[in-house]
């Protein structure tokens, strides 16, 4: 792929995919920007262009998704350039802004997940045909992908304009993909710890893994970890089923059984959890489930065994929280089991929610490769297509010509 060394960039406009999607709590405040202040080192160096930056937060549906004025105004923080919000992606108010801006300048699209296209996978063909890519391509010269946390991702803000513009990877993108590449190097012990929400992926992640044989050992926590448990057998009481079939995820019970069936032993499940009751933190053994209330972490037992797993691991690779860590009840697993990577021999860390816990914890300079992406990571690691990195591969192969 190309980089952005390989193009002349001062003076033009360029249309910059990047990752912006962030934790957001209840008041609608970013909890952490990591992912905004990551991105800086590209658009300051972009500072004789015009930039347009295209940006998703969460998914239609999710309690946190809204729009990119929060992340305009944060990204003003970490730039020199003036940073212009617009609420729209490609009508008319986004086309004024873009012509209107000057070079040095960056014009912050609104979340293009607000349009209904771009939440369907499409290969780069059929997404540069979308109207997003139709409407905003004939405006910029270049287009640089720095999304690497949704590089999993083919959608058409994604891979839809590399067909139609010379393209290339951002700064944050190319190390992302240097440092990954890197972890990817070597055997031994390999330990992936597969938490948080995103059942659905962590599932994929997990059958790969331990498919290809990437994986020796795969911890499960967070809600993946419930899944895992009512995929065992047991009834893990009302309120946490409820949220299962609230959230979308009972229908992820039969994938996990079947996992549990090809790779049993290799899968570790939580010995015990902590439940919310009534705001305070009360230790379950699995053995005593059902419970009447709300699994909200794992419990110390496991605690412990998962970090005598983790510590002992030559790479341990992390992915989601181990509980409702934005509780202070209910922090420790995601903290201890956090703790326990910085003394694995390599550790990858992914995940908006987890790389929160890192640097709310001050141990980023103890983790070997803290990544912005979350399932971008974990599906690198696992060998999986890379839509988005595919996309710009093709762009080069495309811009370089016929060979012959
Ligand atoms: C992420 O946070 O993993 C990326 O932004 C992709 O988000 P998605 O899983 O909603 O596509």
């Amino acid at each position: 792929y190309c980089t952005m060394d390989d193009f002349e960039l001062d003076g033009k406009t360029v249309l910059l995919r990047a990752e912006f999607n962030s934790p957001i709590g209840p008041d609608g405040k970013i909890l952490d920007d990591k992912r905004i202040r990551e991105s800086a080192p590209t658009i300051k160096e972009l500072e004789d262009s015009k930039v347009v930056i295209l940006a998703h937060q969460s998914r239609p549906g999710k309690k946190d998704f809204t729009t990119m004025e929060e992340h305009a105004r944060l990204l003003q923080r970490y730039i020199k350039q003036n940073v212009r919000y617009v609420d729209d992606i490609f009508g008319s108010h986004a086309k004024t802004a873009i012509v209107e801006a000057e070079a040095g300048e960056v014009v912050m699209l609104e979340n293009v997940r607000f349009y209904s296209e771009e939440v369907l996978e499409l290969a780069p063909h059929e997404a540069a045909k979308a109207i997003m890519v139709k409407k905003l391509a004939p405006f910029a010269q270049v287009f640089l992908n720095d999304a690497f946390g949704a590089s999993h991702r083919s959608q058409c803000s994604l891979v839809g304009f590399t067909p139609v513009l010379p393209s290339g990877a951002g700064r944050l993108m190319q190390k992302e993909i240097d440092s990954l590449t890197e972890a990817l190097k070597g055997g031994g012990e390999v330990v992936y710890v597969l938490g948080g929400a995103k059942v659905d992926d962590s599932i994929s992640v997990i059958r790969n893994v331990l498919e290809k044989k990437i994986a020796t050992r795969v911890l499960v926590t967070g809600v993946v970890a419930s899944v895992f448990l009512a995929a065992r057998g047991l009834d893990i009481g009302k309120p946490n089923m409820g949220f299962l079939d609230k959230s979308g995820l009972s229908g992820e019970i039969p994938r996990a059984k079947e996992l549990l069936r090809q790779f049993g032993e290799m899968i570790a499940m939580p010995c015990d959890v902590a439940v919310n009751k009534d705001g305070k933190r009360v230790e379950v053994n699995v053995k005593q489930l059902p419970t009447d209330y709300l699994i909200s972490d794992i419990g110390h037992e496991t605690i412990a065994s998962f970090s005598d797993i983790i510590r002992h691991a030559d790479k341990v690779i992390l992915n989601g929280p181990a509980g409702i860590f934005e509780s202070q009840e209910f922090a420790t697993g995601t903290r201890d089991i956090l703790m326990a990577a910085t003394k694995a021999r390599f550790s990858v860390v992914g995940g908006g929610h987890s790389a929160a816990a890192v640097e709310e914890m001050g141990i980023g300079d103890k983790i070997t490769h803290l990544s912005t992406g979350g399932g971008a990571a974990i599906d690198f690691l696992g060998g999986k297509p890379m839509p988005a990195i595919e996309a710009l591969k093709a762009a080069k192969k495309r811009m370089m010509g016929p060979v012959g």
